[in-house]
């Protein structure tokens, strides 16, 4: 049985309560999506991000244009050579929903004997990435404008990463939106395995009850080693630049949670 999902574009929340029903319906019908899945069934699978076609400034539209053959990255590729891409064996960053970008180029013009990926899936924030990248003179950053979890299942070869960084992903408040958080056993474990024995997971939010959440996935996660000597959190290293997210988030008095976990197995 095909899904089809022809959604219109209405606000936010309705969609994602579609979302929410077709999914738990189509849950209902299979004992498991793996299951419906190796029947060879199409799942419209929870997605960690409700699409908002917003519209691209000039700039924006002129970065993607210009500039998408040497910065842009195609899922429909596959799995990518690293050194390769980047024409050097320099350790590798992948940020995870960059936003529009501007601390992920601040980083990568601050590292440039670091490679840097990003993956986000709104497309101002793409094209507004590559522009500030391309005026900054950044050539150690290539993007995706794609799910993460399919460029992770897809594109990312297995022990290739020095840092995963996860920064300010959507909370989803709700409690019956928590099933669409990124951050879930199955994807800790998916990062645990492209990252190198070493490398470092680190996560921020400012929603407290995420920051609980995404400790105790940790804590459970197997092949982790906690860097905070409290067992809890870290202090905002300093190579980690305030994002836009998070400037609006002091302003509204919002406290902030660092985590970082290194893959010891
Ligand atoms: C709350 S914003 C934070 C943006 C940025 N990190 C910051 O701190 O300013 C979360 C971002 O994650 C992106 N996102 C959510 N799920 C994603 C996914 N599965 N793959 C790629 N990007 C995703 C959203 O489009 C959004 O831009």
């Amino acid at each position: 049985m095909v899904v089809n999902v022809n959604f219109q574009v209405v606000s936010n929340e309705f969609q994602s309560k579609r979302l929410d029903k077709m999914t738990d319906k189509t849950e209902k019908k299979h004992k498991t999506l793996e299951q419906a899945q190796q029947e060879g069934k199409y799942i419209r699978k929870v997605r960690s991000f409700v699409k908002r076609e917003g519209r691209l400034t000039k700039g924006q539209e002129r970065a993607l244009t210009e500039h998408w053959q040497t910065i842009g990255l195609n899922h429909g590729d596959g799995l990518i050579d690293i050194k390769a891409l980047f024409g050097n064996d320099n350790p590798v960053v992948l940020e995870i929903g960059f936003g529009m970008g501007k601390s992920l180029v601040e980083m990568a013009k601050a590292a440039p004997q670091i490679n840097f990926i990003g993956v986000e899936v709104h497309k101002p924030g793409v094209g507004a990435c590559i522009s500030l990248a391309v005026e900054q003179g950044v050539e150690n950053l290539k993007v995706y404008e794609h799910d993460a979890i399919e460029i992770l299942a897809d594109c990312i070869p297995e022990n290739s990463l020095t840092t995963v960084q996860l920064f300010f992903p959507d909370p989803w408040h709700k409690k019956k939106h928590h099933k669409r958080r990124i951050v879930s056993a199955d994807f800790v474990e998916t990062l645990r395995k492209k990252l190198n024995v070493g490398g470092v997971f680190h996560m921020a939010t400012d929603w407290e009850n995420y920051a609980e959440c995404m400790l105790e996935d940790m804590q459970s996660a197997q092949g982790y080693k906690n860097l905070s000597t409290n067992n809890d959190y870290v202090p905002r290293p300093d190579s980690r630049p305030l994002t836009k997210f998070e400037n609006r988030g002091q302003r509204l008095g919002h406290g902030v949670w660092d985590l970082q976990f290194e893959r010891v197995d």
